[in-house]
């Protein structure tokens, strides 16, 4: 059984998630309307990522008998004023939601929920992969700066993205 005050950080964590989501869905929308489909397919699978990870904490929270309660979406930011601009608001977001797992898997600890602990786990290190990654493209995105040729180079790149197996 899942503690009253876990049970509403779950439900907390799984509106993030899906807002995550929508996020970068927002911004799978931005790049389709600069022409830039790569970034906007890498953006795209990025939102059904997040939204696995929302579908992940929703079937734990059910498994472990608490009570999902799905809250109000917010709407995201439609514009940013560059693909760097863009990019550095998934890092910052990014970083955002390491402190969200991490403070959830702090409380899980002072809950004493361990299948929690252990399954946040998961999370930390995926957040590891997604800070990480954000970084790196906004490296390249600086490297590049305004070089259309390099920012199309990018878009091809990004377009390739595989999902994870
Ligand atoms: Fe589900 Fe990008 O954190």
């Amino acid at each position: 059984m899942i503690s009253k005050k876990l049970e509403t950080a779950f439900n907390k964590q799984i509106n993030e998630e899906t807002f995550s989501a929508y996020l970068y869905l927002s911004m799978a929308a931005y790049f389709h309307s600069l022409s830039l489909d790569g970034f906007a397919a890498w953006m795209k699978m990025q939102a059904q990522e997040e939204m696995s990870h929302a579908m992940k904490l929703f079937n734990f929270l059910d498994e472990l008998g608490g009570r999902i309660s799905l809250l109000t979406v917010k709407e995201p930011e439609k514009n940013w004023k560059s693909p760097l601009a863009a990019f550095t608001a998934v890092s910052r977001h990014e970083q955002y939601i390491t402190g969200c797992i991490d403070g959830l898997y702090q409380l899980a600890g002072s809950e004493k929920c361990n299948p929690a602990q252990i399954m946040l786990q998961w999370f930390i290190k995926e957040q590891v992969e997604e800070e990480s990654t954000a970084a790196k493209i906004v490296l390249r995105l600086n490297q590049i700066k305004d070089n259309a040729n390099g920012l199309w180079m990018l878009d091809r790149e990004l377009g390739a993205r595989q999902h994870k197996t």
